[in-house]
């Protein structure tokens, strides 16, 4: 069946489903990048592990109350969405000190933070995705003040969700990106994925089981995505 390609990412190619106009086919991908996408490799497997890891949580979060796309995975590397627009913003949540505010703040990678830190990058492949406010954000009009609200408190109700999860698994939740949309009603609902490309997850012993293992160069990254999907495939 032919289908119409509406958008191609580094992760996921995005097809309009050939039975409904509002929902979307994501097909993901088997490629890693880094630097927005300056550093790519081809990883064969990690489309299939991502998207059963992501179908898993987004289904967790669906009956969990959630509002998100997903409706289900239709094969190994592809999962039905309903369409939405997307909010140009990464909504990043940070439970424990790593990465890029390690380094803007100075602050030692692993440090908790005591009330998680919630900040916006305004998604700009041009720009770099920089690091923006509310402020930003009304001046951009990305989203109204009820919206950056909703976000806030939406992104927050997803970290105890699955911060609660993947304790339950023995991985520590570091921090995440999400990414929203507005679906055909103007509804905001979480959109994109949630897989080890983004988030940071550390086990008991502080191994990294995420991206970082390709971004640090630290060992097989489906090695590690196999065992976050086995390990998640064990929560009830
Ligand atoms: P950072 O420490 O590099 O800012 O990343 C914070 C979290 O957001 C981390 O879990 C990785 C994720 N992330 C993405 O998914 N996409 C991105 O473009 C960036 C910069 C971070």
């Amino acid at each position: 069946m032919s289908r119409k390609l509406i958008y191609t990412g580094k992760a996921k190619d995005i097809y309009i489903s050939s039975e409904d106009e509002d929902m979307i086919v994501s097909v993901y991908k088997d490629q890693a990048t880094m630097l927005n996408g300056a550093r790519k490799e081809t990883v064969a497997g990690k489309g299939a592990l991502n998207n059963q890891i992501s179908s898993l949580i987004f289904e967790k979060l669906n009956a969990a109350g959630i509002q998100t796309h997903f409706i289900k995975q239709l094969s190994k590397n592809e999962q039905l969405n309903k369409k939405v627009t997307i909010i140009p913003l990464e909504v990043v949540l940070r439970n424990v000190a790593a990465g890029s505010f390690s380094k803007r703040f100075g602050i030692e990678e692993g440090i908790e933070l005591e009330r998680p830190i919630l900040e916006f990058y305004y998604k700009n492949d041009d720009l770099d995705d920089p690091f923006i406010n509310d402020e930003h954000v009304l001046f951009l009009d990305i989203a109204d003040t009820d919206e950056i609200a909703y976000l806030k408190k939406e992104t927050r109700r997803i970290n105890n969700l699955l911060k609660k999860w993947f304790e339950q698994i023995g991985l520590t939740l570091i921090d995440f990106k999400l990414e929203f949309g507005k679906d055909a009603d103007g509804r905001i609902i979480l959109a994109d994925e949630f897989s080890p490309d983004n988030c940071r997850l550390w086990d008991a012993q502080g191994h990294h089981m995420d991206k970082d293992v390709f971004r640090r160069d630290l060992g097989s990254l489906t090695d590690v995505y196999e065992t976050v999907l086995e390990r998640l495939q064990k929560l009830t």
